[in-house]
């Protein structure tokens, strides 16, 4: 049986993720690399041997010979590519965020359904072994009924800065770029709830304390300390029709002790902590019980992760699974995002209908 041709867009940081899960994939090929810098993309293109480059991904998806692509790129162009692929019959895995806007939200979605293709958001958290193993937990009944949960992801000094803290580009800060990793992780786990309003914060008050010495943060490769306009953290509680609610804060930049991240779902028969790494929380017999899992990644493991979101992709593209993560709950979470933009730019709730 011939292999699935896979194309990778956009050949930054997070693509390195994508090429060495898909290499060890055996049911697809590396085909095409594509980035806007050529010398990047010829420098992989060897490194994994893949037949083709492309600088123009218009080109790319022209090409009756592939199947599917991960676009990697930066957010601002995650729409148009994706629907530029459907269009063109591809499968599409599209890193997180799904996009920007509503509007461009409902554009991927309208291509993805008028044309039946494929569209798998990179919701990579859905995918780590301790999520797997807590969703079956959850899907039993062992926690009954999720009302609450709480997403912390505090970064003291972390504005990667280059594309990431310019708006234009990225969308925002913290909260469409790790934001949305846990506030997704949480609306997923606690069965997808209809919002039911939204209130939110931003601060821009440190900016990306590029003033600061002596100690080392991660920086994109384009970083310019004077180019910062996203916020700095945002906090949001999003309440659900169902009365149950989410609290979450993220930041790049805070003056807090040490970088922290937690996230916590509570049910009205068990608990669990998520982050740092899975613990179970119940009760039997009038004794509380705190329950650690015995598995090889009790926290986060980003290769693992990756390798079984792309694993879950091939086999989707191969027809053999169906998405955990559609085009629906990508716009779900940017309709979520952008209300809490609005809410902390109005002052004021916001409904949800
Ligand atoms: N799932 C995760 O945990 C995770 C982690 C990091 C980044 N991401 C997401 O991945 C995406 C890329 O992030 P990154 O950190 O790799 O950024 P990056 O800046 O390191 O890489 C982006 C690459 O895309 C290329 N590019 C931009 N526009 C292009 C276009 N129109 N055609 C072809 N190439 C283009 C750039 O030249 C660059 O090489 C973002 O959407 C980000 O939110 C996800």
């Amino acid at each position: 049986m011939s292999k699935l041709k896979i194309a990778i867009i956009g050949n930054g940081s997070i693509s390195e993720s994508h090429l060495k899960a898909y290499h060890n994939n055996s049911k697809c090929q590396l085909w095409a690399i594509c980035d806007v810098n050529e010398e990047r993309a010829r420098k992989t293109a060897s490194q994994y041997d893949i037949p083709h480059v492309y600088t123009d991904y218009r080109e790319l998806l022209g090409n009756p010979d592939l199947d599917a692509v991960s676009i990697c790129t930066w957010n601002n162009t995650h729409a148009e590519i994706s629907i530029a692929a459907l269009e063109a019959g591809k499968s599409v895995l599209c890193e997180k965020p799904l996009c920007k806007t509503v509007d461009e939200a409902l554009l991927i979605q309208e291509a993805a359904h008028r044309t039946g293709g494929l569209l798998q958001v990179g919701y990579v958290r859905r995918h780590a072994s301790n999520i797997e193993v807590l969703k079956k937990f959850i899907d039993a009944g062992d926690l009954g009924e999720i009302y609450y949960a709480k997403a912390s992801l505090l970064r003291r000094l972390g504005n990667p800065g280059g594309w990431f803290s310019d708006k234009e580009r990225s969308g925002g800060g913290p909260l469409i770029d790790i934001g949305v990793h846990v506030i997704d992780l949480c609306w997923y786990l606690m069965g997808k709830p209809q919002v039911k309003s939204v209130k939110g914060h931003t601060y821009q008050k440190l900016g990306n304390r590029s003033n600061i010495e002596n100690y080392h943060f991660y920086q994109a490769a384009d970083y310019d300390a004077k180019n910062n306009t996203v916020e700095d953290i945002a906090n949001a509680l999003i309440t659900f029709e169902n009365g149950a609610s989410l609290m979450v804060d993220v930041s790049f930049s805070l003056h807090a002790r040490q970088n922290s991240s937690l996230i916590n779902i509570y049910g009205d028969k068990g608990g669990a902590e998520i982050e740092p790494q899975l613990s179970i929380v119940t009760e039997r017999h009038n004794t509380i019980l705190n329950i650690d899992p015995q598995i090889s990644h009790p926290g986060f493991d980003f290769v693992s992760s990756f390798q079984n979101e792309i694993d879950h992709f091939v086999n989707c593209c191969l027809g053999t699974e169906k998405t955990i993560s559609p085009v629906e709950d990508g716009v779900q979470m940017i309709k979520i995002l952008n209300a809490i933009y609005q809410s902390a730019a109005d002052g004021r709730e916001i409904q949800f209908d």
